[in-house]
């Protein structure tokens, strides 16, 4: 569960566009054998996680009305989705954890539901038919408690000592809202989150204003482009709050604990400059809000890159900055279809500090390279290959994120900068908004460079142990 931690520790110092509506389809068609029948799948056939994500529609939008009283740790809720049935369905599943739901609605007529493990079953009055969009009204309350993934971690909403840190990564979503959880499922996002006056709620995306009536505030949030339901926050808690306008147009929203804001401040005032570094390497920045939500959450021992607002849970390092922000174009923007594929996340957003550090006067990508490479077969780095990693409980581990990078520097060497530059910046052009798999990464690898790459990602990528050559 340290390994961010460790990481942070250790680690410091495409010409075929892909549209996304066809990828996406054609990637739900493909989930599970239920797919044939009326009845929306459990999952979406992630072999991860297999009951993450739900079969049978996609949610277009969420609009999410909160209210969280820190002391009594007692949440309502109201989630409103818009959905559209990808086949005709007599029933579908949600992923909802915890909570007691105090109504349920599929369009203006109560639904029956009935709830197994994540598994929240909706039976609908009437047949939704292919291509229908619909509405799912959930209301809910209670005391929201994290979930404990495969290899230890909290994920979710994780009560702290004046609110919660509340980060989904990889399941932690459906902790606070009724969710198709899983990031093959894409969706804009509306929040309204009220809490005691004196206390912040911050949420994704653009900042539209706040009320405070009767000793409570009220804080609305939009987050207009799509959006996996694991990058939604609401994070709760005591706030300095500073907003501004970068030269590029993007509104950054900076929270920050006041215990933090000393050790915070200094990396806080470089966002601009690294948000602007990231999009002349990566291609401009996808989202038109930004900014950093800095917590005190020590049972949390990582940070997460929540869409627009990545939230640390203590003030953070450059590197973690550059790191988060990194994934704004890796993660966030391009999404994983499967979470065995988490390497397109932490090694890219890995390989991004390497290439901030060489540009900015600190080590070389190549140094950090050997200094990785110099570690024994025995060592923890050489448990697993990046591209399979085998269960969910090695997600976060260290061959993710530093062998991820160093199979991107593999690359590089092979193709040159020019050319890896240009393949960067392709894949987060042509899948912004959308979905990449390792396969499609190595066929626009090795379009954009005229090379046969198989060989390369196999070793770095697929081979058990440490590789012989770098
Ligand atoms: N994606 C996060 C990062 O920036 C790590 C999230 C870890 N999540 C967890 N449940 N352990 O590296
Ligand atoms: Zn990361």
């Amino acid at each position: 569960m340290t390994q961010a931690r460790r990481r942070t520790a250790v680690l410091r110092r495409e010409a075929v566009i892909v549209t996304v509506p066809v990828a996406l389809a054609a990637l739900l068609a493909a989930a599970g054998p239920a797919a044939a029948g009326t009845i929306g799948t459990s999952g979406v056939g992630d072999p991860y996680f297999p009951l993450a994500g739900n079969g049978g529609y996609h949610v277009e939008h969420y609009g999410l009305t909160l209210d969280y009283d820190p002391a009594s740790r007692h949440l309502d809720g109201k989630a409103v989705l818009t959905a559209r049935a990808t086949r005709k369905l007599t029933r579908f599943d949600l992923d909802f954890k915890g909570l007691k739901i105090t109504g349920l609605k599929v369009g203006r007529t109560v639904a029956e539901y009935r709830r197994s493990g994540q598994e929240l079953v909706v039976t609908p009055r009437h047949t939704l038919h292919k291509g229908q969009v619909f509405k799912v009204t959930v209301t809910y309350k209670g005391t929201p408690k994290p979930v404990t993934d495969p290899d230890g971690s909290l994920d979710g909403w994780i009560p702290t000592d004046d609110g919660a840190f509340v980060a989904g990564e990889p399941q932690g979503a459906m902790t606070w809202f009724p969710a198709n959880n899983h990031p093959l499922d894409k969706s804009s996002y509306d929040f309204t989150l009220t809490v005691p006056k004196g206390r912040t709620a911050v949420a994704n995306g653009v900042y539209l204003g706040s009320r405070t009536a009767h000793g409570e505030t009220t804080f609305r949030w939009r987050q207009r482009e799509p959006m996996a339901a694991y990058l939604a926050t609401a994070t709760v808690g005591k706030f300095k709050v500073e907003r501004y306008t970068t030269a590029d147009g993007v509104q950054v929203y900076n929270a920050v604990d006041p215990r933090e804001a000393a050790a915070a401040a200094p990396v806080l005032k470089k966002l601009p400059s690294v948000l602007k570094w990231e999009s002349r390497i990566f291609g401009p920045y996808p989202f038109r809000a930004a900014g950093s939500i800095v917590d005190r959450a020590p049972d949390v021992g990582y940070a997460l890159e929540t869409q627009t607002r990545p939230v640390y849970d203590s003030a953070p390092d450059l590197s973690t900055l550059v790191h988060e922000s990194a994934h704004q174009w890796f993660g966030d923007s391009v999404s994983l279809t499967s979470w065995k594929d988490i390497w397109l996340n932490e090694g890219f957003a890995t390989y991004a500090e390497w290439l901030y550090s060489e540009q900015h006067g600190g080590d070389s990508a190549q140094k950090s390279f050997d200094a990785l490479y110099a570690r024994p077969a025995a060592d923890d780095l050489w448990a697993f290959p990046p591209g399979d990693p085998g269960s969910g409980a090695n997600i976060f581990g260290t061959p993710v994120y530093a062998r991820g990078a160093m199979a991107l520097h593999e690359l590089r060497t092979a193709v040159g900068d020019q050319v890896f530059y240009r393949i960067l910046r392709s894949w987060a052009t042509a899948h912004r908004g959308g979905h990449g798999t390792t396969a499609q990464f190595v066929r626009l690898a090795e379009r954009e460079s005229g090379q046969d790459l198989d060989s390369l990602f196999q070793t770095w990528l697929y081979s058990a142990g440490k590789p012989n050559t770098p």
